[in-house]
């Protein structure tokens, strides 16, 4: 049957504004890194693509690597978009990047302008798509003239291939000689995509503080630290969890008992609010200046759970002073 996709489905997401760009993100967006590869259950990632639809994330991540193998997430996501989405193409915006490792020989890895360019072609092709809305330099390269990638970023916006660019994992110094570059160029550099969690929180020392000078919001991947900042783990490693999937990025080893003992307190503090640990991890990233968080998920459920985060996003002093605490 056709999807038609649920009529209240604006009703309870907030759209945060993306620094002072024009582009409003769900505070919530969904990334297709695990879980919409060969690999994995096609009718599975479709259903959490169009429940999360309708559950107003309007914004979908990917890049040119994800998968395994490398290339299939956008392949399975330009199958979802053709059965089912293509009629709300312009309520949708998708992203892809380029930077890590993605095809044999020199120019299939890094930031070359013949890197950049052949790579986003190919990724249009797997999505099925004329243009993305947002593209990524995924990660610096130290070996490439910075002003050759963010040049070959700004060439796809006047391409029409790219409507905004943004930039992964690049450090807050590398960030504001980028941020120069660009307002030179006047190329719409709108987002910044960096690590952060209550684990992981690097971008508090400087990062945002570029962004904001810069009027580019950000949107932070691995909220949940791939699970381990969920009550998932708290009684062993469950069979279907991501620690256990041999292709998975997580590791039983990552899951240290330093780190549980700290999630079985967040969990407790969770509780006490009224909330699951994987909705507190959520509205937590959330609670300054960060525009969107990028979960991932492996069930229809988590996303369902997870969006009801949004319920209640404001912590008292008290509350944070007790996370500091734990994660001291
Ligand atoms: N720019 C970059 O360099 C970069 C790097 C990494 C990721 N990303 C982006 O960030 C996105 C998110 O990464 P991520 O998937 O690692 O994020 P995450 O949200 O930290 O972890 C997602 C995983 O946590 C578990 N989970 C989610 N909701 C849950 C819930 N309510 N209860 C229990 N477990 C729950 C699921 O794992 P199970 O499989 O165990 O159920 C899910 O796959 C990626 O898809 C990608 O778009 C970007």
């Amino acid at each position: 049957m056709t999807y038609l996709a649920d009529d209240k489905r604006y009703d309870t997401m907030k759209y945060r504004r993306l620094g002072k760009s024009g582009l409003l993100l769900p505070a919530i967006s969904l990334g297709l890194w695990h879980n919409f590869g060969d690999v994995d259950n096609y009718i599975n990632m479709k259903n959490m693509v169009t429940k999360a639809f309708d559950l107003g994330i309007t914004h979908f991540d990917l890049a040119n690597n994800y998968g395994p193998n490398p290339g299939s997430a956008e392949k399975n996501f330009g199958r979802i978009l053709k059965e089912e989405l293509m009629p709300y193409r312009d309520e949708l915006i998708i992203s892809s990047k380029a930077g890590y490792t993605m095809w044999p020989g020199p120019y299939g890895d890094h930031g070359s302008k013949k890197y950049l360019v052949s790579s986003l072609d190919q990724s249009l092709n797997r999505l099925g798509l004329d243009y993305v809305d947002i593209f990524y330099h995924h990660r610096p390269d130290p070996d490439t003239n910075l002003e050759e990638s963010l040049m070959t970023l700004d060439l796809m916006v006047r391409q029409g291939k790219a409507l905004y660019v943004g930039l992964s994992n690049y450090n807050a110094e590398q960030t504001a000689k980028a941020v120069e570059i660009f307002k030179e160029l006047r190329t719409p550099f709108v987002i910044h995509q960096p690590r952060y969690n209550m684990f992981d929180r690097w971008v508090e020392d400087g990062l945002l503080d570029v962004l904001e000078d810069a009027g580019a919001g950000s949107i932070a991947f691995v909220p949940l630290a791939q699970g381990v900042l969920t009550n998932k783990y708290l009684k062993g490693i469950p069979e279907d969890s991501r620690a256990n999937n041999p292709t998975a990025a997580l590791k039983v080893k990552d899951i240290t008992e330093e780190k549980l003992e700290k999630v079985r307190k967040l969990n407790e503090l969770a509780a006490e609010r009224g909330q699951s640990l994987a909705q507190m991890s959520i509205v937590w990233v959330l609670r300054d200046r960060v525009t969107s968080a990028l979960i991932g998920a492996s069930k229809v459920e988590q996303i369902v759970e997870n969006v009801k985060a949004l319920d209640h996003m404001e912590f008292t002093a008290e509350e944070l002073k007790r996370i500091e605490e734990i994660l001291k």
